[in-house]
């Protein structure tokens, strides 16, 4: 027999392992299962700054992220940042994410990260502006050559109504943009002095005895208060303008806020914009802005996390087969644009192209057709 204090001793000894097994047990077997459970798919977005625009792409990617039951996060900077955007890139990617849809603000600079993302199996996609040197999967968003070639035909189509298309007149073009690196601002660039410069030489009204000036670009880095200071000090230093392009978003109302400071009349210079926002529609009812490219970005979020999710679930080959007309010769998938304006108007360029003008009214009909909620763009 073990004396009386040694056996309660033992016995304390006894309870005490059986309670730490148990407790062990219990952990171990929690922490076991919460390994297995399956984790919620997460897709990652990236803008490139804070606009209504942006907002329109947030709502697209929440939608399909509530439609599929993963987790769809979307981020962006507060204005043009390329360091900012590919450290948040660079930390998903450490994250695991399941895929990551970017807007590179300077494709160069996005390119090793894109790599880097895709040799750890994480797929990548590019949208609202591509990275085509890149090994990025696909590219979901506005052909921005095209976009841009429209506003040309456009703005041409109004100098030449207001009478500023004479034999031997000088029009002046200023061009006010958010970047000199992003390829959507240089193709959208591109594309409406090409079209200028081909109305030009193609207008039986002049032939090519006109000329033409060219300012700017002026760049402001996605910052709507660098974006009105410019526009001001383009019209201080041009008080003649013809012709004002808006190439990002913010850029047509900071132009149309400087034509009014500046007292210039409503309508006088043509103001072109991009988008149709919250932001983009005040100018055009109050007569600054004359007509605007409404892009379908809705579509970059919505479609984006869609894609992704589907190279999760079916491999990356069959999503693209699925999703990409022409794939894979093909990489780009376009949401298309709209042209847009306070009233309809319709007529054939100088370069033979037949163009439509939607009315704010008839683009809100489209927009409720196509499942877009009018009032993410602004339309009441
Ligand atoms: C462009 C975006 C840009 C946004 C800025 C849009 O027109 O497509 O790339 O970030 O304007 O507000």
């Amino acid at each position: 027999m073990l004396p009386k204090a040694i056996s309660k001793t033992l016995a304390a000894v006894i309870i005490a392992v059986v309670v730490i097994a148990v407790v062990g047990g219990v952990v171990a077997y929690w922490y076991y299962y919460s390994q297995q459970k399956p984790a919620k798919l997460v897709y990652v977005v990236i803008g490139k700054s804070v606009h209504p625009y942006w907002s329109v792409v947030e709502a697209g990617v929440k939608k399909a992220g509530q439609e599929l039951g993963v987790e769809a996060v979307f981020w962006v900077p507060s204005k043009e940042d390329v360091a900012a955007q590919l450290s948040t890139m660079d930390s998903y990617i450490a994250q695991k994410v399941a895929g990551i849809a970017i807007a590179p603000s300077d494709p160069g600079a996005a390119t090793p990260y894109i790599s880097k993302a895709l040799q750890q199996g994480i797929p990548v996609i590019t949208i609202d502006t591509d990275a085509p040197q890149s090994d990025r999967l696909a590219y979901l968003g506005t052909g921005n050559y095209k976009a841009g070639w429209l506003a040309g035909l456009v703005a041409w189509q109004l100098a030449k109504e207001k009478g500023y298309v004479r034999p031997g007149a000088t029009i002046k073009v200023a061009m006010l943009t958010g970047s000199l690196t992003a390829m959507n601002s240089l193709e959208r660039m591109a594309g409406f002095k090409d079209a200028i410069m081909n109305c030009s030489q193609k207008d039986p009204d002049i032939k090519g005895n006109i000329n033409i000036e060219w300012l700017g670009p002026y760049n402001d880095q996605e910052d709507p208060t660098q974006a009105l200071n410019l526009a001001l000090s383009v019209l201080q230093a041009h008080p003649d303008l013809t012709i004002a392009f808006g190439v990002y978003a913010y850029d047509g109302p900071a132009w149309a806020k400087a034509l009014k400071q500046a007292g210039i009349p409503p309508g006088k210079v043509i103001l072109v914009e991009f988008d149709v926002t919250s932001d983009n529609v005040p100018p055009l009812q109050e007569g600054y802005a004359l007509v605007t490219i409404g892009q379908r970005q809705y579509f970059m979020g919505y479609y984006g996390v869609k894609l992704l999710y589907n190279m999760t679930k079916l491999g990356v080959e069959q999503a693209l087969k699925q999703f990409v007309p022409g794939y894979p010769d093909n990489k780009i998938y376009d949401t298309g644009v709209d042209i847009v304006s306070t009233r309809h108007m319709e007529f054939t360029a100088p370069t033979g192209e037949r163009v439509t003008v939607l009315s704010l009214d008839e683009y809100k009909s489209l927009a409720q057709q196509l499942g877009i909620d009018p009032s993410l763009l602004g339309l009441s």
